[in-house]
C-alpha cells in the first residue's frame, strides 16, 4: 500500500530548496532535493516485502520451517507498512466518496492486496506444520484453509505485480534519487 506522491523530476541537485510535493501529500524529498528519511524507510520496507513475499512464495527453496516463520515475519512488517500509510487509506477512502479517478482505482487493488495477504497469511497459521506446534500449538487439520492459503497465495502474486506498477513513477523516481545520494555527503 502506497501512500506517496511520485516524485517528478525534482530540482536539480544543490540548486533549489524546493520540496517536490503534492498538495495535501507528504514530500519526498526535502531541502537540496535530498531523499526523506520518511521516504526511504517507505522505499527499503517497501522492498523488504517484496523479497519476503518471493521467497515465501517459493516454498520449494526455502522449506515448511523458514517459510512458516518468514510468512509471520511478512505479517508483522505488513502491520508496519499499513500502519505507515494509514494516512493515505484515510485521504483515498475521502476521495472515494467522489466519482471516478484513478486513486479509486489504485484504493481497490490496495485493498483487495492487503485482504487478500492477509488472508493468505492468517491461514497459513491455521494450517501450521511447525512453527506453531514449536509455540505448542497444534492447529486442526482443514482442507479448507490449506485450498484458501492456496488461492490467496495466487492471488497476491498477481496483485503485487499491479500494486508496483501503478506506483512505478515513484519506485523509479526514488530509488534514482538513493542512487546518488549518500548520506554525510553535501549536495
Ligand atoms: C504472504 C505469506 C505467504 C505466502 C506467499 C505463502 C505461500 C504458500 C504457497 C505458494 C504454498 C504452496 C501451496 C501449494 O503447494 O498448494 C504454501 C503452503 C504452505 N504454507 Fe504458506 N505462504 C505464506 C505464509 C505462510 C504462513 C505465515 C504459514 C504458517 C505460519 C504458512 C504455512 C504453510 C503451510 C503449512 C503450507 C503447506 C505446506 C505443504 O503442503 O506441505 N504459510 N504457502
Amino acid at each position: 500500500m502506497t501512500g506517496r506522491p511520485e516524485p517528478g523530476p525534482g530540482p536539480a541537485p544543490g540548486a533549489s530548496e524546493v520540496a517536490v510535493a503534492e498538495p495535501a501529500a507528504p514530500p519526498v524529498t526535502g531541502r537540496r532535493g535530498r531523499v526523506l528519511a520518511r521516504t526511504r524507510l517507505d522505499f527499503w520496507l517497501d522492498a523488504l516485502l517484496l523479497v519476503a513475499y518471493t521467497l515465501a512464495y517459493s516454498l520449494g527453496f526455502t522449506g515448511i520451517a523458514t517459510h512458516e516463520w518468514l510468512g509471520i515475519g511478512l505479517g508483522a512488517v505488513l502491520l508496519i507498512h499499513l500502519t505507515l500509510h494509514w494516512d493515505w487509506v484515510i485521504r483515498t477512502t475521502r476521495k472515494l466518496l467522489r466519482p471516478g479517478g484513478r486513486e479509486r482505482f489504485i484504493w481497490l487493488v490496495n485493498l483487495l492486496l492487503l485482504l487478500s495477504m492477509t488472508l493468505c497469511i492468517a491461514s497459513g497459521i491455521l494450517i501450521s506444520e511447525v512453527a506453531l506446534p514449536q509455540l505448542g500449538i497444534i492447529p486442526p487439520a482443514s482442507s479448507f484453509w490449506r485450498q484458501m492459503h492456496d488461492t490467496t497465495a495466487t492471488v497476491t502474486l498477481i496483485l503485487v505485480p499491479i500494486h508496483a506498477a501503478l506506483r512505478w513513477r515513484w519506485i523509479v523516481g526514488v530509488a534514482r534519487r538513493l542512487a546518488v545520494w549518500r548520506p554525510g555527503r553535501s549536495r
